[in-house]
C-alpha cells in the first residue's frame, strides 16, 4: 500500500505518520526528516539545503526527486510506503507518474492557518527518532526530554513565527495545486487511486480513526 499524506506545515502529517507506520508496518518517508538528517550530519547535501530550509522555501525538485527515488529502492519499501511531505510541487508529482509509481491513497489533512502558527510555535522534536511533541497539546512526561530516551528535545529552526508564515505562503502557492492534480488523477483512475480530505483539527486519536477508516 502506497500512501501520500498531503497538507500544510503543522497539519499533523508527521504525528499521524507515526501511527500509520506502527499500524500498517510501512515505512515513513519524510523528505523533511531526511533533509534535516543531512544538515545535522553536515553532508554535501546538507550544506546545499540548510539555508533554503531555514528560510522556509522549498529545496529544488531535482534534489528531492533523486533523494526519493533512492529511498524507495530500499528493500523495506517493497510492501509499500508512506510519503510525508512529498510530493510538494507539480513536477515532483509528475516525476512519480513518469516513474510508474502507483499511489493507492492520498489523504489531505486540512487545518486553518491560525491553528498552524499555534502548533508550530509549541512543537518540540527528538532529532534522532523524529518523535514529535507539543508543549501544550502533546507534552513529554518530563519537560524538554524525550519520553523513550530522556534525551533533550529541540525546537526546529524553521518554527519561528515569521518562517512559519513564509512556509504557509509557499504551501498555498506551490503545494496546494496538488489537491486538484490528485483529485483529477483519482477521478480518472477509478478503483486504483483514492483521494480523501479529512479535518486535522481535534484530538489526534479521532484523526487517526478517520485515517484508519480510509486505509482499512
Ligand atoms: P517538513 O519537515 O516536511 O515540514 P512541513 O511540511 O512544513 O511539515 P511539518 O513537519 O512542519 O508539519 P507536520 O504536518 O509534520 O506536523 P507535526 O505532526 O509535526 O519540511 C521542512 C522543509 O524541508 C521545507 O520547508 C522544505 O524546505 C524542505 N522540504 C521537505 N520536503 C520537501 C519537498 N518534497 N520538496 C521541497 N522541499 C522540501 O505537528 C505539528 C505540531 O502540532 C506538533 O507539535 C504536534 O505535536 C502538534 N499536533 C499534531 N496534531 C495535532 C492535533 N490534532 N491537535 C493539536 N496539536 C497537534
Ligand atoms: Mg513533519
Amino acid at each position: 500500500m502506497n500512501v501520500i499524506l498531503l497538507g500544510p506545515p503543522g497539519a499533523g502529517k508527521g504525528t499521524q505518520a507515526q501511527m500509520i507506520v506502527s499500524a500498517y508496518g510501512i515505512p515513513q518517508i519524510s523528505t523533511g526528516d531526511m533533509l534535516r538528517e543531512a544538515v545535522a550530519a553536515g553532508t554535501a547535501l546538507g550544506q546545499r539545503v540548510k539555508a533554503v530550509m531555514e528560510s522556509g522555501a522549498l529545496v529544488t525538485d531535482d534534489i528531492i526527486i533523486a533523494l526519493v527515488k533512492e529511498r524507495i529502492a530500499q528493500p523495506d519499501c517493497t510492501g509499500g510506503f508512506l510519503f510525508d511531505g512529498f510530493p510538494r510541487t507539480i513536477p515532483q508529482a509528475e516525476a512519480l507518474v513518469e516513474a510508474g509509481i502507483q499511489i493507492d491513497h492520498i489523504i489531505e489533512i486540512q487545518v486553518p492557518d491560525e491553528e498552524i502558527v499555534m502548533r508550530l510555535s509549541g512543537r518540540r522534536v527528538h532529532v534522532d527518532s523524529g518523535r514529535i511533541y507539543h508543549i501544550t497539546f502533546n507534552p513529554p512526561a518530563v519537560e524538554g526530554k524525550d519520553d523513550e530516551t530522556g534525551e533533550p528535545l529541540i525546537q526546529r529552526d524553521d518554527d519561528r513565527e515569521e518562517t512559519v508564515r513564509e512556509r504557509l505562503r509557499v504551501y498555498r502557492d506551490q503545494t496546494e495545486p496538488l489537491v486538484e492534480f490528485y483529485q483529477s488523477l483519482a477521478d480518472n483512475s477509478p478503483g486504483s487511486m483514492q483521494y480523501n480530505a479529512i479535518s486535522g483539527v481535534g484530538d489526534t486519536e479521532t484523526i487517526q480513526q478517520s485515517i484508519t477508516s480510509i486505509l482499512g
